[in-house]
């Protein structure tokens, strides 16, 4: 199969972790014993003040790392909820470090690399937690970097951020093809030259910021397909 004209020339996936690669929710679920159904709106504030936090953050000049911000915002959502309770705030943070891949996620890491594609990973995540998410999914053998945010010491979507992709893999933005679930980081990678592709897993509708991604998919089991191989 011909690649998508935007696709052509690209030699190296870089994937998102959380939401992209990982299932975010999974972490929550995981718990559901101690939460109920509280698990769900548990899981939406986390993830939305954890993501606040990086910004907030970033924007102040205040950085600290991924395990911080992720504890501090699931002391705001569990406080929020009226959910006092030392024991279940351990277990959730022990949970994320065993957070879920997506189903399609390990064949089509497989597939990408016996075509010869660089991959790696770009996130947010320190990287013991990037190292304990991909051991647990069985994933890590697959990728030729995990880039942590804490080498330049700022959250996406600082340019800085991308640009550590086309450094550490030796490839132009051009060639590389970044994946993203998150709509800002995918529309915020576009802005800064990568080749982008949203991996619209919710039916969310497009950002208005600048600039949009060169295409959608809704899942990562037709990354291969759409890039040819
Ligand atoms: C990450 C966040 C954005 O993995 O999910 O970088």
């Amino acid at each position: 199969m011909s690649p998508s004209s935007a696709f052509q020339g690209v030699s190296a996936c870089v994937f998102d972790a959380y939401g992209t690669l990982f299932e975010v929710d999974s972490v929550a679920r995981g718990a559901q014993a101690a939460l109920g159904e509280r698990w769900r709106a548990l899981s939406d504030l986390w993830r939305t003040k954890q993501l606040q936090y990086t910004w907030l953050r970033g924007l102040a000049g205040h950085h600290a790392d991924f395990w911080q911000v992720t504890g501090e915002a699931l002391d705001y959502a569990m406080a929020t909820l009226g959910i006092g309770d030392e024991g279940l705030h351990q277990r959730l943070m022990d949970l994320y470090l065993g957070i879920s891949a997506y189903p399609e996620v390990p064949a089509t890491l497989a597939r990408l690399k016996a075509k010869g594609l660089k991959l790696a990973i770009l996130s947010n995540g320190t990287p013991s937690m990037l190292a304990a998410a991909t051991a647990n999914a069985g994933i890590g053998a697959y990728f030729d970097a995990v880039l942590s945010v804490e080498e330049v010491g700022v959250y996406k979507p600082h340019p800085k951020v991308y640009g550590l992709a086309c450094d550490r893999l030796g490839v132009p933005a051009r060639a590389i093809c970044f994946l993203s679930s998150n709509s800002w980081d995918a529309w915020s990678a576009k802005a800064f030259g990568l080749t982008t592709l949203w991996c619209n897993r919710f039916g969310q509708p497009p950002e208005r910021i600048p600039m949009p991604p060169d295409g959608e998919i809704r899942d990562l089991s037709s990354l291969p397909d759409l890039l040819g191989i």
